[in-house]
């Protein structure tokens, strides 16, 4: 597939990786074109494309920067009409150990609010960047989970897709609006990672009786 990766960050990078190990066509773009240059240059099969227009021909868009920054963002990458919205972001507070929106709405909703005519999914923000750098593989047979929520059944497809290409179990979590769910599960992670001292190389899976 054709993804189009706005932000180099932690999250960004990582996706660059994994989805360029998995054949899909990356490209990245940032702010500061000089480190997309730099993060597309590390992973053969990516390019670093200027902002403008950058989502034009993309499968999908993967929404790598902070929740506050993702509005702006996503304004600057073209016409979303159509377009499926990969929503990686967590609202999470200065101090990492909480969150500053849930219950009655989540960042996946409120920036599906903002950009109506895309398709936007909820997908991969339970995962550490770390745990996405270097894959879903945990060892005896365990794989990370992605879960995904969506009310969109085509964006729903394409992020289990993208997830499932890089080796990830996915889950499907239901419609959008369980990102009220799914962004809390991350804040537990990001306490149990970082509060509890485990450390980033853990991940949230769900399991059933066979
Ligand atoms: N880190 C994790 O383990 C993790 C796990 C799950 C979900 N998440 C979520 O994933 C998102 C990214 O996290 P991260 O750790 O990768 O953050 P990060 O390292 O701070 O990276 C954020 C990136 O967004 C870019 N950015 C900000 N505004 C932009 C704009 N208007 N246009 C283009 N790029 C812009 C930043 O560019 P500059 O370099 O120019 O500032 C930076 O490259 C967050 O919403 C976070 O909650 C993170």
């Amino acid at each position: 597939m054709k993804i189009t990766i706005i932000g180099t960050g932690n999250m960004g990078s990582a996706f660059v990786k994994q989805l360029t190990l998995a054949g899909h066509q990356v490209k990245v773009t940032a702010r500061d074109s000089a480190k997309a240059t730099q993060v597309a240059a590390a992973h053969p099969g990516a390019s670093a494309v200027a902002t403008a227009g950058s989502a034009a021909d993309a499968d999908a868009v993967v929404l790598a920067t902070g929740y506050a920054d993702a509005v702006q963002a996503l304004q600057t990458v073209g016409d979303l009409k159509g377009k499926i919205i990969i929503d990686i972001t967590n609202p999470i507070t200065a101090d990492y150990m909480g969150l500053t929106i849930g219950h009655t709405t989540s960042s996946a909703e409120q920036i599906a609010q903002a950009v109506p005519g895309a398709e936007v999914v909820k997908a991969f923000n339970t995962l550490f960047a770390q745990v996405l750098g270097d894959g879903a593989d945990f060892g005896n047979g365990r794989k990370a989970s992605v879960f995904v929520a969506s009310d969109s059944v085509r964006a729903k497809q394409v992020a289990t897709t993208l997830a499932q290409s890089m080796g990830f179990e996915v889950v499907d979590a239901g419609a959008l609006n369980n990102a009220r769910y799914l962004e809390p599960l991350a804040g537990l992670n990001i306490y149990l990672g970082y509060g509890a001292g485990l450390g980033t190389g853990i991940a949230p899976t769900w399991i059933r009786k066979a």
